[in-house]
């Protein structure tokens, strides 16, 4: 869908970081959490399928992160959880780089 959402410059969000772009940036109906896992970009929901706690704050690592509330652990690339308490997906983003901005396209 066009360009999508111009959501920071490259660079903006360190490699193991995360930024979370609340829902009334995105329209959509969950705030976007957009990782940087050595040089890779991805974006999931924020909130855990598990309960509520904001991924965004959750430890990045290997293309997972871990939620910071009882951590389950997800696919940054596809949001599927990949161990307990988790047992449902949370939704993943399209991200691209360009134009020296990450840009996101929501749903
Ligand atoms: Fe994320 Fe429980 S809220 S694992």
């Amino acid at each position: 869908t066009g360009t999508g959402i111009r959501v920071a410059a490259e660079g903006d969000i360190e490699d193991g970081e995360a930024l979370k772009v609340p829902a009334e940036t995105t329209g959509h109906d969950d705030a976007i959490a957009v990782f940087h896992d050595g040089g890779t970009y991805y974006a999931l929901d924020d909130t855990c399928s598990h309960g509520q706690a904001s991924l965004s704050d959750g430890w990045i690592e290997g293309g997972e992160v871990e939620c910071p509330l009882h951590s389950a652990r997800f696919c940054l690339k596809s949001g599927e959880p990949q161990c307990m308490p988790a047992t449902a997906a949370v939704r993943a983003h399209r991200v691209e780089v360009h134009d020296g901005a990450i840009w996101l396209h929501p749903g």
